[in-house]
């Protein structure tokens, strides 16, 4: 959305993932974290989602699917799945709410103060929209982020680009074999 401005843009991407045959859409994302023991480098499985952009990508979509039910938008079935890839692995899998701020400045620390207190376990300025997205489209949806810093105000040093980028690089190898093992626990079942 931080590079649009449409809250839609994603919806070709999903839309041609689906009508390739996709039946699951798994999401990722970087995000900041806002419990210390969930420390920069870290996954962690998003159980569920606040939307605080005010956005929606179904805004002014005509059919009546468009009210959507997101009481299980993130798969209990498919977050098993990811929790026993883990285990297998040895891995600390946490699991929160993510929250969406529009991006693409950083929170400020009266905003991750708020967020905390909202119930969110990490922000960050993506996936929402394309997890509707998914849903929307009947597609089941799982969804992870890499923690790449603590939120605004809750580190000694501030946020930056740079800084999330270079975390989410260390953190990408366990990332990807989450994902490996993930994908082997859904295919034998
Ligand atoms: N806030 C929002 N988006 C992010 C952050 C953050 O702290 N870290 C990585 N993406």
């Amino acid at each position: 959305y931080y590079e649009s401005g449409n809250p839609s843009i994603m919806r070709t991407p999903v839309e041609t993932l689906k009508a390739l045959g996709c039946e699951i859409l798994f999401a990722t994302n970087a995000a900041g974290s806002l419990r210390e023991e969930v420390a920069p480098g870290h996954p962690m499985l998003i159980t569920d989602h606040i939307n605080w952009s005010g956005l929606n990508p179904l805004i002014g979509e005509e059919d009546e699917k468009r009210f959507l039910d997101m009481t299980t938008a993130y798969d209990l079935e498919l977050r098993a799945a990811m929790h026993r890839a883990a285990k297998h692995q040895g891995e600390h899998l946490a699991e929160g709410v993510y929250m969406w701020f529009s991006g693409p400045s950083f929170e400020t620390p009266a905003e991750i103060r708020m967020a905390r207190m909202l119930g969110a376990d990490a922000v960050g300025m993506s996936t929402v929209p394309e997890v509707i997205m998914g849903r929307f489209l009947g597609m089941r949806v799982a969804a992870m982020s890499i923690i790449t810093n603590l939120g605004a105000g809750m580190q000694a040093h501030g946020l930056s680009h740079d800084e999330t980028k270079s975390v989410a690089k260390l953190g990408m190898d366990r990332m990807k074999r989450l994902v490996r093992g993930f994908v082997k626990e859904i295919a034998h079942g």
